[in-house]
């Protein structure tokens, strides 16, 4: 009886000498606002990543399976086979699934190069494109990455790319939210941008960039900050950058959350680099769950585990620990930060 009422006062959980330091909770269960990582088909075939995954978070965004250097071929075709794995992947584990990107700079794919100069054959090649793949994943993604990066690297104007040259300066953007628009009218369609923190002149150009789109009419859902850091960026901005944008009223999405321990500016940090990061995670997610509840989109991290991270395969990355789990998939004070910040 003495053991069965012992039993009973601890909740009937017996406690074993043994056993495991106590896991954190699952994030998308503490948070309040949707909890997102990036995903690739790659990952899906890992079970220690999907254990996470499918633990943590609550919105998943395809790294590099829904963009258009994956999707179109370069005679015109499309090919959908990795979103379309990652769609079921997400339906699966109960998660929200995001789309990056319609249209970026970066992308410059050959199917396009015959077109190039082409003036309408170009648009409609455009238009069908944007049609095309918003249209497959219409009802399946919760929103997406319509426009990718516009403002120019230094901050000063737009970026010139194929899009631009063929639609106009301003007018690519444009039509991309509308082609998106009427794919899918019931996706939220996202700006997207990076480095709004580390660069002011670069915020000033994106947020003229949306008040002007806005006061055109453009149909645009909200603005993505990648946050793409590193543990040089001083106290204060973060939060600031979130203020600024959320000024707007739209959702936010805190996009692609990853913090290199290889200061880029001069400003380099005193104390434990790690603990540095965790505190630029707070600073961000507290930022970030002040704003009001129907503009907390999602906050997304750009990977899992540190070697998950696309930073470690750029030049110089070797080494680098941006995210919020370490190598092991143990838990790191940057998520620990986290999950105080939006659980509160
Ligand atoms: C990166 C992916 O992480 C890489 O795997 C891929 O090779 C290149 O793109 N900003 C963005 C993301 O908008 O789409 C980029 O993702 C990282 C920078």
């Amino acid at each position: 009886l003495t053991g069965a009422l012992g039993l009973a006062a601890c909740g009937g959980r017996t406690e074993t000498a043994t056993a495991q330091p106590n896991p954190p909770r699952p994030l998308r269960e503490t948070a309040r606002c949707p909890i997102g990582t990036c995903v690739g088909t790659d990952h899906i075939g890992d079970p220690a990543w999907v254990a996470l995954a499918t633990r943590h978070f609550s919105q998943l965004t395809p790294e590099f399976e829904m963009k258009m250097e994956y999707v179109l071929q370069p005679d015109g075709s499309f090919r959908f086979d990795g979103g379309d794995r990652i769609v079921a992947f997400a339906r699966a584990n109960g998660q929200r699934l995001y789309g990056t990107t319609l249209i970026w700079y970066e992308q410059d794919p050959a199917a396009f190069h015959p077109l190039d100069g082409s003036g309408k054959r170009f648009a409609d090649a455009y238009r069908s494109y944007i049609l095309a793949i918003a249209g497959r994943y219409r009802g399946q993604v919760v929103g997406w990455d319509t426009v990718n990066e516009p403002v120019a690297e230094d901050g000063n104007g737009l970026r010139q790319c194929i899009w631009s040259r063929n639609l106009g300066q301003e007018d690519y953007i444009v039509r991309a939210f509308e082609h998106a628009a009427e794919a899918d009218p019931n996706a939220l369609l996202f700006l997207n941008e990076y480095n709004l923190e580390h660069l002011p002149r670069k915020q000033a150009t994106f947020l003229k960039l949306v008040e002007r789109l806005l006061s055109r009419g453009v149909p645009i859902g909200g603005l993505g900050t990648q946050s793409h850091l590193d543990i040089s960026l001083k106290s204060g901005v973060l939060t600031q950058t979130i203020r600024r944008l959320g000024e707007f009223g739209l959702p936010i999405h805190v996009s692609e959350l990853d913090i290199s321990l290889k200061p880029h500016g001069f400003n380099l940090p005193v104390g434990d680099p790690l603990q540095r990061q965790a505190d630029l995670v707070t600073e961000l997610a507290e930022a970030f769950m002040a704003l009001p509840q129907r503009q907390r989109f999602a906050f997304t991290a750009w990977g899992i585990r540190d070697r998950d991270s696309w930073l470690l395969r750029r030049p110089g990355g070797t080494g680098d620990r941006p995210l919020l789990f370490d190598e092991a998939g143990e838990p790191k004070a940057a998520f620990h930060a986290l999950q105080r910040a939006v659980s509160a």
